[in-house]
């Protein structure tokens, strides 16, 4: 049925969102780490990960017409680090040119560069190369900031308002960034999928842009928080994200995070433009009602097996 379409994470946040949409017409499988964590069950084929022996990826790649690649990592931790991170990528990327696939829609960030000082930034650029140098034709996406069911960062500002009294932004948190639906997102990348955007690398971004300062303050108004918001430096308010972390067993955001957030890595010029606004999003049928219920870890979804 339709093309074959391998997704990274096809259960995931952005690889969900886009398999959702393609479900219905396209024959998906998945490449994830957690290959008993399938939503859609025996319409979608798992396979796993395996990067010790990466020909044992072969079978996921045969057939396929469009790989998506989202494989990345949030932060160094343990092992897994930005550079095994990039070497992985260039497997996947092996496995896809030997497999004769016909494109590949990656799926990088705002801003990625190689001379970034941030290696979060500095490798996805490295693996932008991989990918423009694989001889497949490609579609390089960069969202700044995906906002939907599952996602971590917005969720958690929320989980933190809704259960603290204070609430501390970095500085004067007029850095500006930009929110995208998911499922705006995951329709760029499924016109990519379908043909479009060749040979390019796009920045993608919603309708509007938002300083970090009101972003938060949306978000409290939306959860009802009565919380205080204060500014502090970054190194002080990181102190704090490290409490919480030791509390939660999680990494809330590293410095580096923090440094791409004030520096605006999450802000690109003339992105392309998609779907509803933050405020629309936020507004939406139950969205405000289940955001940051509960706190979603990081280290819990990708760190521990
Ligand atoms: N979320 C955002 O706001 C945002 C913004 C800009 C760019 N991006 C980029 O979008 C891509 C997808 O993001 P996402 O939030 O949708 O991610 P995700 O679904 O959580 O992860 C994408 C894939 O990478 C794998 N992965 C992630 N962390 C891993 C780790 N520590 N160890 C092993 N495998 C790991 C996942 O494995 P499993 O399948 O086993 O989960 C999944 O297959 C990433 O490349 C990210 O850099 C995201």
């Amino acid at each position: 049925m339709g093309p074959t379409i391998l997704i990274t994470g096809a259960s995931g946040f952005i690889g969900g969102a886009i398999t959702d949409q393609l479900i219905d017409r396209a024959t998906i499988r998945s490449l994830t780490s957690h290959p008993h964590k399938n939503r859609f069950a025996a319409r979608v084929r798992s396979f796993p990960y395996d990067f010790d022996q990466p020909a044992r990826m072969a079978e996921a790649f045969r057939g396929v017409d469009v790989f998506v690649n989202s494989y990345y990592v949030r932060f160094n931790y343990g092992d897994e680090t930005f550079e095994l991170a990039v070497d992985r990528t260039r497997d996947l990327i092996a496995q896809a040119q030997a497999a004769g696939v016909r494109k590949i829609v990656h799926v990088s960030v705002s801003n990625a560069d190689e001379r970034s000082d941030l290696p979060y930034y500095s490798n996805k650029g490295r693996i932008e190369r991989l990918v423009r140098d694989s001889g497949v034709d490609y579609t390089i996406l960069r969202p700044a900031l995906v906002v939907g069911r599952g996602d971590i960062l917005v969720n958690n500002i929320a989980f933190f308002l809704r259960h603290l009294p204070v609430f501390t932004i970095f500085g004067r948190g007029d850095y500006r960034a930009q929110p995208m639906d998911v499922d705006a997102f995951a329709a760029v990348a499924v016109d990519a999928i379908g043909g479009d955007h060749h040979g390019q690398t796009v920045p993608v971004a919603g309708p509007d842009d938002w300083t970090f300062r009101d972003m938060v303050r949306a978000i409290r108004a939306a959860v009802g928080s009565r919380a205080l918001i204060v500014h502090a430096p970054a190194v002080v308010a990181l102190v704090g994200l490290k409490v919480a972390g030791l509390f939660l067993g999680d990494v809330v955001l590293t410095s580096d995070e923090v440094k791409g957030l004030t520096r605006e890595y999450l802000y690109a010029e003339q992105p392309l433009r998609r779907g509803a606004g933050f405020a629309e999003w936020l507004a939406g049928d139950g969205v405000a009602s289940a955001l940051g219920r509960r706190y979603e870890s990081e280290l819990a979804r990708h760190f521990r097996q």
